[in-house]
């Protein structure tokens, strides 16, 4: 039977292992600044100034003809309310970039990542996002089908 040493002191860190390791640790660090950065231009790319038009006999704009319908385009989610009102406000949550959606049945803004919710005008009903939503006007032309999105 052969016996085994017990070792008595830690095994010695060679320089190749001690570089390894660092190489890693910095590779880490490097990937976590870029994710929080790419996070925050997400959330920094909600426009402040919009003024565009599309026609609601094209898809995908046909869904707002609908009441609970709606798009987004150029970072606006735009809603038919239940009751028929054109709102819009900033497609983007504030708390991690995800894009929003409209819940009909609750006739708000919901983010389906981690359920923030927002009124029909942008206003935080339910965090974890702690602002409101940019509010645009609506208009529409019910002849045409022109749909203005300005704010
Ligand atoms: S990304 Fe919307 S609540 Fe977290």
């Amino acid at each position: 039977m052969e016996n085994t040493p017990i070792p008595t002191s830690p095994p010695a860190l060679t320089r190749t292992d001690f570089l390894r390791l660092m190489g890693t640790s910095l590779g880490v660090i490097a990937m976590a600044n870029c994710a929080s950065g790419c996070i925050r231009e997400a959330i920094e790319k909600a426009p402040d100034a919009v003024d565009f038009t599309v026609n609601w006999n094209q898809s995908p704009y046909s869904n707002l003809k609908t009441k609970g319908g709606y798009f987004v385009e150029k970072g606006v989610i735009v809603a038919q309310t239940q009751a028929g009102a054109f709102v819009a406000v900033e497609a983007t949550c504030p708390h991690q970039g995800t894009t929003l959606v409209f819940q009909n049945n609750n006739n708000r803004f919901y983010c389906p990542l981690h359920q923030s919710a927002f009124s029909t005008t942008g206003a935080l009903q339910n965090g974890p996002a702690a602002s409101n939503l940019k509010q645009y006007t609506v208009s529409v032309d019910q002849t045409t089908g022109d749909v203005r999105v300005k704010g």
